[in-house]
């Protein structure tokens, strides 16, 4: 089964390759991106990026997950990824993403990350996407909020990052609002 292909203006999403490891293994190695997200393990070894690269085919056939590498187009570099996480007994999906430091502040994750909801809400048939950031991240609250998404509330000391308890914000778009809003 061929896991899916998305186009934007400027970004072709794609399955990720073996062959991406090293910029994936480089980029979410990178202190600066793992300390906002709860699943980027930190250290980064070696190998890791091989491991998560090989579990995306089986979580697309299982319709547990869909990763897309989130590529520029011109010149075809990798900048990052967006996931939906699957929960398909209620429609529903969770967004990740994250973006090489290097290429921050430029709208690709709010660009990337919006074609992944049209793709869950008009291909997937989903009612929800959800997605949860760690409260002290104001980068990607704001992409959620450029999404159309609603702070739905505070997970309080939700998770323990890198040994300390952190306050977890949940947003959510539903989809008539998207339709709504579309
Ligand atoms: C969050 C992240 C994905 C954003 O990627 P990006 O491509 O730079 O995002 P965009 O350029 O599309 O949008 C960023 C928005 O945040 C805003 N922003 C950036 N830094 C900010 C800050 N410190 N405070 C408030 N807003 C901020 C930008 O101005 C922009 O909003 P605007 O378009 O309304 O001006 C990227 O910073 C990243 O990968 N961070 C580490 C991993 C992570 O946090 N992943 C998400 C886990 S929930």
């Amino acid at each position: 089964m061929d896991r899916p292909r998305l186009d934007t203006e400027r970004l072709d999403l794609r399955p990720f390759l073996p062959e991406d490891a090293p910029e994936v293994q480089r980029m979410a190695g990178d202190p600066e991106v793992a300390r906002f997200t709860l699943a980027i393990p930190h250290p980064y070894e070696d190998g890791e990026a091989e491991r998560w690269i090989g579990t995306h085919q089986e979580d697309f056939e299982l319709g547990r997950r869909i990763v897309f590498a989130v590529e520029r187009r011109r010149d075809r570099v990798l900048l990052g990824a967006v996931s939906l996480s699957l929960a398909p007994d209620h429609d529903r999906a969770q967004l990740g993403y994250w973006i090489g430091r290097e290429h921050w502040g430029r709208g690709y994750a709010t660009e990337a990350a919006r074609a992944v909801l049209a793709f869950g809400f008009r291909t997937l048939g989903l009612n929800r996407i959800q997605a949860q950031v760690l409260a002290r991240n104001p980068a990607s609250r704001r992409v959620l909020e450029n999404l159309g998404m609603t702070r739905e509330g505070v997970l309080r000391e939700f998770v323990r990052k890198w040994g300390r308890y952190e306050d977890v914000e949940v947003h959510a778009l539903l989809r008539s609002a998207f339709e709504a809003g579309d």
